[in-house]
């Protein structure tokens, strides 16, 4: 097409989008065209009351001027910066921030563009860790089933959500899963569940199998979300750190999801009293504003990669846009935020009532499992025989019309609203959502 022949505004074709529907999408469209706070403004001018903090990312809510400001401030003095051998003032200073609010133990940040190239950087950190101790036979690395890490190689190997693996061959070699933690004895939980602790022994198991030394990390969600909230049982996390602890194994959590005030606590390491190796972070970090991630790693794995000459790089791995200067802006105006309004733990001060509302819902029609923890949920519907996640994806589209967003996987509806809903919000989300389900087939 020639520069001056414009596609016209509502020409959908060109753009492939990501988990989409694309032609039932264009065929039937679904914009929003600006944010502020708790809601969308969808094209039509409606109001979309944001149930699901965008993609679980903007915690402090929409269009908050701090970072916005941050972000105009930041690209007029310091578009960019060199993120290999050159350095500027807030990359530095956002990574002592996240140390500052991490779990005793973390005292080193390396930045990624993404969850997904936080995931799979913690992983190459990882066996590279090994190598470096002189046990470079730890090569296998351990996730979850409907464990979601991303869209990486890395992370799709050690993420356990079928479709996201089955399209792409053989992935990594020498990966391994544990058993999820979703057990029917657990159903309609409020808060962690009381059954499956005993899971964890899945990983004495594939010890016994594979040899410690040749296992090199344990990568989980401490809660699973983009599987469809998957809540860890009581006792699970800590026996996955004492058995990974005794064999020498890193445990890596995925918080992609969990970090920045997901759970009430600033990490889920802290909610549930466990430490990682490694956190893998982004969303939350720039309020899902500018795209940022992290590895967070104790210092005990940065410290084995500080040895060999002074004027050697100690770790082959890096982005273009590592640490950059606007997404560091984004980043420490958005932990500003979270500060200056209490909203790393906000969701502590409304779990009692966000547990209340959610299973309210029970008893309606479809709906086979209720769940929640912190400041998510999920609401499971019988699927409709034959038609996979087609119940669920309706109530998502009346969902938006009905002026709530939503999540969907599989017949899973996930809710994460940002940190900022007020009492009377979630109850027109789930009220709004309880009209939706009395009404689907
Ligand atoms: C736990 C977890 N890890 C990794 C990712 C991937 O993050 P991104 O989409 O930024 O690559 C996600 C995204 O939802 C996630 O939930």
């Amino acid at each position: 097409m020639a520069l001056d022949q414009k596609p016209a505004p509502n020409d959908l074709s060109a753009y492939w989008m990501p988990f989409t529907a694309n032609r039932f999408f264009k065929a039937n469209p679904r914009m929003v065209v600006a944010a502020q706070d708790m809601h969308y403004t969808a094209a039509d001018g409606r109001q979309v009351l944001d149930g699901t903090s965008g993609m679980w990312c903007s915690n402090a809510g929409h269009g908050r001027p701090r970072i916005t400001a941050a972000i105009a401030d930041m690209a007029g003095r310091l578009d960019y910066a060199p993120a290999f051998q050159i350095g500027h003032p807030s990359a530095f200073e956002l990574a002592n921030r996240v140390i500052a609010l991490a779990p005793d133990n973390m005292a080193h940040v390396f930045f990624t563009n993404s969850g997904s190239e936080a995931v799979d950087t913690a992983l190459k950190i990882a066996l590279a860790y090994h190598r470096m101790k002189g046990e470079g036979t730890r090569s296998r690395l351990i996730g979850r089933e409907r464990g979601y890490h991303g869209v990486g190689f890395g992370g799709i190997s050690v993420g356990g959500i079928v479709n996201n693996r089955r399209f792409f061959g053989n992935a990594l070699a020498g990966t391994d899963h544990l058993a999820h933690t979703h057990l029917p004895e657990n159903a309609y939980s409020k808060g962690q569940p009381e059954h499956g602790a005993h899971l964890a022994d899945e990983l004495e198991r594939l010890v016994t199998l594979h040899g410690a030394e040749n296992i090199a990390a344990l990568i989980v969600e401490p809660m699973a979300g983009s599987t469809g909230v998957l809540l860890p049982p009581k006792g699970y996390l800590q026996k996955l750190r004492e058995i990974t602890r005794k064999h020498g194994i890193l445990l890596i959590f995925d918080e992609v999801i969990t970090g920045f005030g997901r759970l009430g606590t600033a990490f889920a390491a802290q909610y549930f009293g466990v430490e990682p190796d490694m956190i893998t972070c982004a969303k939350g970090l720039t309020n899902g504003v500018i795209p940022m991630g992290g590895v967070i790693v104790s210092a005990e794995i940065h410290d084995a990669f500080m040895k060999g000459p002074e004027h050697a790089i100690e770790l082959f791995h890096g982005y273009t846009y590592s640490g950059n200067p606007v997404a560091c802006a984004a980043g420490l105006a958005t932990l500003d935020t979270y500060a200056e309004e209490g909203l790393l733990t906000r969701a502590a001060d409304l779990a009692d009532v966000w547990q209340n509302a959610l299973h309210g819902l029970q008893g309606l029609p479809h709906v086979i499992d209720i769940r929640n923890l912190g400041l998510v949920g999920a609401v499971e519907l019988a699927p409709i025989e034959g038609a996979p996640g087609k119940r669920a994806f309706d109530v998502f589209l009346r969902a938006f019309d009905a002026g709530i967003l939503v999540r969907v996987t599989g017949d899973i509806i996930a809710l994460s609203p940002p940190l900022i809903v007020s009492k009377e919000q979630i109850e027109e989300l789930t009220g709004k959502l309880a009209e939706i389900l009395k009404a689907t087939d």
